[in-house]
């Protein structure tokens, strides 16, 4: 297995009042596999990846990557996990506003072990041609590439997208899907995606449906669908 988590918990306070956000999350996920998880908003979802992901840590429980456990590394230790074995997609991209294209995967590069190249990256998600521009300058799915190109070119073992079509068209959604898929196929990067859209959850083989911070369903989809059948 390449991804477990077990009895994984997780509870914020505020005040006097203490919220558990995630109860006994056991999630197992093979090398290879896109998974997606579902779940109504404040369902815990996006705490749930950011433990996966080493931004924040759990209360109690393990998280095990690829024979590792990162659910009790010190802080350091999380840091080089994060730079060298995850990347991030979100929903509103976090590109840095004042770096040109090229410059925001260069961050990227600039801290990671075995870095794939640039213009690489920049062609896979057909963006080459706009590495000198910023930001501000793109569109929205446009952006999204960028940062689809900022996470993949650290050459995760994981990638992590939280909402990555949250904010974009559904034609756009579409070709960043199809971005997403072929990054799986290309690289054999292990995918977890979260997501409002049950559709979405037709190119994963493994669904988990999160319903306040506990899995009250996990699905084997038999029939993975590539992303350009999914309609919604
Ligand atoms: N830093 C924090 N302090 C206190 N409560 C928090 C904190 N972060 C998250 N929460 C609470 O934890 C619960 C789960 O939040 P989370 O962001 O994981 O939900 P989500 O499933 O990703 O929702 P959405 O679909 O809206 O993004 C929510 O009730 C939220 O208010
Ligand atoms: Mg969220």
């Amino acid at each position: 297995m390449f991804l477990k988590s077990e009895n994984l918990c997780k509870s914020y306070k505020t005040g006097d009042v203490v919220t558990h956000v995630l109860k006994d999350v056991n999630i197992s996920i093979e090398k290879g596999e896109i998974a997606a998880i579902l779940g109504p908003s404040g369902s815990g979802k996006s705490t749930f990846l950011n433990i996966i992901g080493g931004i924040d840590r759990q209360d109690s429980g393990k998280v095990v990557i690829d024979g590792v456990e990162i659910s009790n590394m010190s802080d350091k230790e999380l840091v080089e996990y994060r730079r060298n074995e995850v990347g991030f997609i979100f929903q509103f991209y976090n590109l840095v506003p004042n770096l040109t294209v090229k410059e925001n995967i260069e961050v990227a590069v600039n801290i990671s072990k075995n870095p794939l190249s640039i213009d690489d990256v920049l062609k896979a998600v057909s963006m080459e041609d706009k590495k000198y521009r910023f930001p501000r300058e793109l569109s929205g799915g446009e952006q999204q590439r960028v940062s689809i190109a900022r996470a993949i070119v650290k050459n995760p073992k994981l990638l992590l997208c939280d909402e990555p079509t949250g904010a974009l068209d559904y034609e756009t959604s579409l070709d960043i899907l199809k971005l997403i898929e072929n990054i799986n196929k290309k690289f054999k990067t292990t995918i977890l995606i979260i997501t409002h859209n049950t559709a979405l959850s037709a190119m994963a083989s493994k669904i988990f449906k999160l319903r306040s911070g506990e899995v009250a369903d996990q699905i084997e989809n038999k029939n993975v669908m590539p992303a350009e059948r999914i309609e919604w």
